[in-house]
């Protein structure tokens, strides 16, 4: 009978003073505060404060912790070079990936691990990761880099440099929500990954490129771009029951729903669900926002015995399309918001000292011979 925890689940493998979750009640708090307190009353900025130094700042302190952001808006001329060379077809996930790992060339000291230097490195690429991934955005679509607006919020310097005009406080405060919602959720797998990077004292640009690889998956931070698939593919109202339906007889997953942690609704889906509503009616898009009501009450009816709810990404599929995002770039604008999360942690392992090294339970066989290839059967 194998000892191994499947999935690492309920193994506790790090401590951390960020985030706290209790996924029975369906409570997420960031240094102990409520998540739904921090996205009515916070910025992101301020939240990302709050998660690497463990309390709230002053007003000159976040004044001058905002002007540190927006003095790194800025990528260096060959990363852009870079991303203008990129096939238009690129994902951009891979896109967003591969250009952290290239922004270790461009530093002259990567490899620091220094708890001063690394927070500088942090603010440079929650700086850099939107405007890495507007970049490319506009350069598939054939219209020109915008550069940085170092008067905007990340939230609105992101718009901005996407779409070429100041966005509305109505669209800018509706991602600036989604960057807080999305910043810190604990030992998620891409937040494992890169501690587990860094506990080898390797450098925070490998240890976000391999956070950034194990968010992009489906079951993870992928399943944002899941549910809004999923949502397309639903034609009309009248044909949610059949296709979620459809998906539970044949034991396939419908995206967005369910969670590790959670047995009840993701705190974050219920904020995100309010937030959805009043963007669809604002902006036509209210038969999304009834689509994905739907699939969730016919989960709830099917599966919620299992403790299967929304996750964060169902209901931020709705919101992100009517911000105004393509689908292909929901995950990206996940990773920029956890980015803060991912970094934090990093300094949290850099302190804690202590190589991650678990181990496997072998599971084959033993003292089997060494056979010669020649004698070998096919
Ligand atoms: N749809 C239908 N059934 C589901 C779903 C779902 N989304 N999620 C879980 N189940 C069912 C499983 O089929 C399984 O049923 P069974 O016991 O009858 O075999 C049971 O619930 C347990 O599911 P597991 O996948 O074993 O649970 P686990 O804790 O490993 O998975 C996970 C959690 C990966 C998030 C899962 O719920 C899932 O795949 N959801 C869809 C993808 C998704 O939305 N991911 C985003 C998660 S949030 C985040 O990472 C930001």
């Amino acid at each position: 009978m194998s000892t191994a925890a499947k999935g690492l689940a309920g193994v506790v493998a790090a401590e951390t003073e960020m985030s706290f979750i209790d996924g029975e009640r369906g409570v997420l708090e960031y240094v102990g505060i409520p998540i739904d307190e921090l996205a009515r009353n916070s910025t992101f900025e301020e939240t990302v404060f709050l998660l690497w130094n463990r309390r709230l700042p002053t007003a000159s302190e976040l004044e001058s912790f905002a002007s540190e952001i927006r003095a790194a808006y800025g990528i260096p001329q060959r990363a852009l070079d870079m991303i203008n060379s990129l096939p238009d077809s690129a994902e951009p996930m891979h896109v967003l990936r591969s250009l952290i790992s290239y922004l270790a060339l461009e530093d002259d000291n990567p490899n620091s691990v220094d708890p001063s230097e690394v927070r500088s490195k942090a603010i440079r690429l929650l700086a850099q990761a939107p405007i890495i991934t507007a970049a490319f955005d506009r350069k598939r679509r054939g219209v020109e880099f915008v550069a940085p607006d170092a008067s905007l919020s990340l939230a609105g310097n992101f718009l901005y440099m996407l779409n070429g005009e100041k966005p509305t406080e109505t669209m800018e405060r509706a991602l600036d929500v989604c960057l807080i919602l999305h910043a810190d959720h604990g030992l998620n797998a891409s937040t494992f990954t890169s501690r587990v990077i860094i506990s080898t004292l390797s450098d925070i640009y490998s240890a976000l490129t391999g956070a950034v690889g194990a968010l992009r998956g489906p079951l993870h931070g992928g399943a944002n771009e899941g549910v809004m698939l999923m949502l397309n593919e639903i034609g009309s109202l009248d044909e949610v029951e059949p296709y979620v339906m459809g998906k539970l007889s044949r034991k396939e997953k419908i995206m967005g729903m369910g969670h590790r942690v959670y047995k009840t609704l993701d705190p974050r889906a219920t904020y995100l669900k309010t937030l959805a509503e009043q963007l669809a009616r604002d902006t036509n898009n209210y038969d999304l926002y009834e689509k994905s009501r739907n699939v969730e009450q016919i989960m709830e009816r099917e599966v919620g015995a299992k403790g299967i709810y929304p996750n964060v990404d169902f209901y931020s599929a709705t919101t992100y399309h009517c911000i105004g995002l393509r689908l292909d770039l929901f995950t990206p604008m996940f990773a920029i918001s956890r980015i803060s999360g991912w970094t934090g942690h990093c300094l949290e392992q850099l302190a804690a000292g202590r190589l991650i090294r678990p181990s496997a339970e072998y599971i084959g066989p033993h003292e089997q011979p060494y056979v010669p290839i020649g004698d070998r059967s096919s």
